[in-house]
């Protein structure tokens, strides 16, 4: 039996699975690492944790599935996006990566803006500057560290990291590249023109494939490392979205997905490039080659809800722990208990700023509308409404744009909740959906490394293996009901952005 491997190098922990012939899914594996937060806003990864991470969790799934090396017929990366691994040289690591959901180039991302011109860098790259995105990471390392900026030659994304180990070899996929803000994604190559004015050598920047080319075979070195066989092929992969909507099948015009990750991603297929005029979605190349997609990230959505658990829900912890059950399905059923709406108590998902549709670090949380008659049930109804409220922004902006979306495929922690799917597709007004594959973009990257040994494309394989599982309808009372409400929430970011601003700064002069 031959075997693929998927490997997603996730914010907080490495997670790769194999699958056989059939798609199926054989084990999975996981191995964490640190997130560093020196300072407020700042983020950062140490490359070498990815590294040592990633070869102890292949090691530790083929002990735990009794798969040989050499069943393992091929491999492919997913990863956390935008996030910039700096190396000299001799392709040694010279500081933690800064990752996507870092906040530290505002003052760059304005500078790159008024460099290149805000409509000529829409043009070129599908894109604002914005301050997950990589290009302004390395802006600020010339700005804030010239002493390692200096030494740079070579810069790639977190999961290219890996990849590097594993083959020796350097790579992109334009997928992922997409995320740099240095590509220009229409024509799926580096932008020369970006990077002439950005001052950023185009000769840092690694060769590019697309999602399912082989960049390279493994070394005897990471074979001794991870257990696999030397000479295993490995597909170039591609960012987390990009695989993860493969990884539920969306690799064709009307579908879109949700993933419910720390991020919520709203993303959709288009079958040409299409981009916003105003850049309020992203537009990117696809994982699947010659194909693009657009989609709104919010940067708090599992991310909030894990922030409610930590800091509010120590009794359901507690229950959890006594119990052995999921501390977010007692949240959930908590929030059961209040009606609709939370009787008029909204919630603010910006806690760690906001990308889509408010691009905008200086954005925060909170909730609106408590009177006495509210409890911890409403608030935690009202912070799963709120993070779905921030979903539908994204919805909305994709469907201003003209596009069609018929169905929306569910996938993260929260899609495994009826009641959220419920609450979403009363929010979205459009079926919810979930399919057989629940490994997200692990699954994407090993449908990407089983197309690039075979001769099957990826839609054709996510069409043999990818299946509805579920279909939640929305109830046309809550659905109007919610529609109300959504207005209500919309309006909120433009009443409150300039106190949101002014806490922010007050918060940072205190510090
Ligand atoms: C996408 C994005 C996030 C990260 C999280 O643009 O920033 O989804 O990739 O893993």
């Amino acid at each position: 039996m031959a075997y693929f491997l998927g490997i997603d190098l996730g914010t907080s922990a490495v997670k790769c699975i194999l699958i056989d012939e059939a798609g199926s899914v054989k084990g999975s594996a996981s191995a964490e690492y640190p997130l560093l937060q020196p300072y407020p806003g700042w983020a950062e990864q140490r490359p070498e944790d990815w590294w040592e991470a990633s070869a102890q969790c292949i090691q530790a799934l083929l002990n735990k599935t009794g798969v040989k090396p050499d069943e393992v017929a091929g491999a492919g990366l997913s990863g956390q996006m935008h996030g910039s691994v700096f190396l000299d040289e001799a392709l040694q690591v010279i500081r933690p990566a800064l990752l996507w959901c870092d906040q530290r180039t505002e003052a760059e991302c304005e500078w790159i803006e008024q460099q290149v011109g805000r409509e000529r860098l829409g043009e070129l790259t599908g894109n604002r500057a914005l301050t997950g995105f990589t290009a302004p990471k390395a802006v600020w390392l010339r700005n804030r560290e010239p002493e390692h900026f200096a030494r740079v030659r070579h810069l790639l994304l977190p999961k290219d990291y890996v990849r590097l180990q594993l083959t020796g070899t350097l790579g992109m996929d334009v997928a992922d590249a997409s995320g740099t803000l240095l590509l220009n994604v229409a024509q799926r190559s580096w932008s020369a023109d970006v990077c002439d004015k950005l001052g950023i050598p185009m000769e840092w920047l690694p060769p590019l494939f697309e999602s399912r080319d082989i960049v390279g075979t493994l070394t005897a070195e990471a074979a001794a490392k991870t257990g696999l066989k030397a000479g295993t092929p490995v597909v170039a992969g591609g960012g987390d979205q990009a695989c993860g909507a493969v990884g539920v099948g969306v690799v064709r015009s009307g579908i879109a997905s949700v993933a419910l990750g720390t991020s919520g991603v709203v993303f959709i297929h288009d079958d040409a490039y299409t981009a916003d005029a105003e850049q309020r979605l992203h537009a990117f190349c696809h994982g699947v080659p010659g194909k693009w997609h657009r989609m709104g990230v919010m940067l708090s959505a599992g991310g909030a809800f894990q922030w409610w658990k930590n800091h509010f829900g120590g009794e359901e912890q507690a229950k959890a722990a006594a119990s052995g059950r999921d501390v977010y399905e007692l949240l959930t059923a908590l929030a059961e208990e209040a009606p609709r709406g939370s009787e008029g108590l909204l919630f603010l998902p910006y806690l760690t700023g906001e990308r889509t549709p408010h691009p905008d670090p200086k954005a925060r949380g909170g909730f609106v509308g408590f009177n006495l008659r509210h409890g911890k049930a409403h608030a935690t109804r009202a912070v799963l409404e709120g993070i779905t409220f921030g979903l539908r922004d994204s919805l909305e902006l994709i469907r201003e744009a003209g596009a069609d979306v018929s169905e929306l495929r569910v996938n993260g922690g929260g899609a495994r909740s009826p009641f959220w799917r419920q609450l979403m597709a009363d929010i979205f007004g459009i079926p919810v959906v979930t399919v057989n594959s629940t490994d997200g973009p692990a699954y994407g990257a090993a449908v990407m490394a089983a197309s690039g040994v075979t001769t099957a494309s990826i839609p054709e394989l996510c069409g043999q293996w990818i299946q509805e599982v579920t279909r939640t309808e929305p109830n046309p009372q809550s659905q109007s009901a919610y529609n109300e409400m959504y207005d209500i929430f919309r309006e909120q970011y433009g009443i409150l952005r300039s106190t949101m601003h002014k806490l922010t700064e007050s918060a940072a002069k205190q510090q």
